[in-house]
């Protein structure tokens, strides 16, 4: 692993994001596309990669992101201020879960749920990132709405599996976007095919070209197609993740690419 010298793309923001050079929210329409399983891969491969990285997980009903990462290590407080977990070399996180009783689950309503976003945004002390990925929950409620009223130089990245009814739900979340004036960096299709583990032959799992349609029809660049494998939903059951436990496989290998991919974009745009 490497600590990099040089720098990405570029970013404004104001208080403890002063220093976060991007800010991307993982995004779609629909839940259990992959949001969260993107948002852990892409964040530890860019940690891998030597980018200074943090992961916000904002969803509140279904916080998954510290699990993903098995992370057991808490924020700490200190007056006011909260500093985020340090995961491992170059990889931060912090989560709406870790403020909560799992046990006494508090109901969330509007106002609720957008003042802990907003603490969370404003008082965790990150210090100089590359990356603070953002991961979302399903649709186009109140979380990434504080988010992106909260975050200056906010991007999103949209997931969608390959199903014509995702394609509706994310289109409907770009549309969003777009009248908060959040701008679409592109589009990750997950779940695209699978690969018989027997003969090695590409299987569709869905009916659809979802991302590729999408790319078109925005007129933004697909940055991945994903495939499906049972080996990842087992890793991240486990607190794993794929640049740490799947060193060599075709998947790391994409999750590299889809991180040049990204950067690519970010200098372009
Ligand atoms: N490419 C993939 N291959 C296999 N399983 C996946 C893949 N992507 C996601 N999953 C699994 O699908 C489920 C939903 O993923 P998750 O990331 O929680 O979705 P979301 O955050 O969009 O709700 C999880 O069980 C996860 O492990
Ligand atoms: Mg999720």
């Amino acid at each position: 692993m490497k600590d990099r010298e040089e720098r990405t793309a570029f970013g404004e923001a104001s208080g403890n994001l002063s220093s976060v050079r991007n800010k991307l929210m993982v995004m779609s329409g629909k839940g259990g596309v992959g949001k969260s399983t993107v948002a852990v891969n892409i964040a530890c491969t860019m940690a891998d990669e030597g980018f200074k990285t943090g992961i916000l997980d904002i969803d509140i009903h279904g916080p998954n992101v510290s699990k993903m990462l098995g992370q057991n290590k808490r924020p700490v407080l200190v007056e006011e201020q909260i500093f985020p977990a340090e995961i491992m070399q170059n990889l931060k996180s912090i989560s709406i879960a870790d403020f909560t009783d799992v046990d006494s689950p508090i109901i969330w309503r509007g106002p609720l749920k957008a003042n802990a976003i907003k603490q969370l945004v404003n008082e965790t002390v990150w210090g100089t990132l590359d990356f603070l990925i953002i991961d979302a929950p399903p649709g186009t409620g109140d979380e990434p709405l504080t988010v992106a009223q909260s975050i200056t130089g906010l991007r999103s990245i949209m997931v969608t599996t390959p199903q014509e009814i995702s394609k509706a739900d994310v289109s409907r979340a770009l549309n969003f976007l777009k009248k908060l004036g959040v701008g679409p960096v592109g589009i990750i299709e997950n779940m695209s095919y699978m690969k018989c583990p027997e003969c090695g032959k590409t299987i569709e799992l869905f009916h659809g070209a979802a991302g590729e349609d999408l790319s078109a029809r925005f007129e933004l660049p697909l940055l991945a197609r994903l495939p499906f494998d049972p080996k990842i939903s087992t890793l991240a059951d486990k607190g794993k993740t794929i640049s740490s436990h799947m060193r060599g496989s075709e998947h790391e290998r994409l999750y590299r690419e889809l991180v040049s991919a990204i950067q690519k974009e970010l200098v372009l745009q």
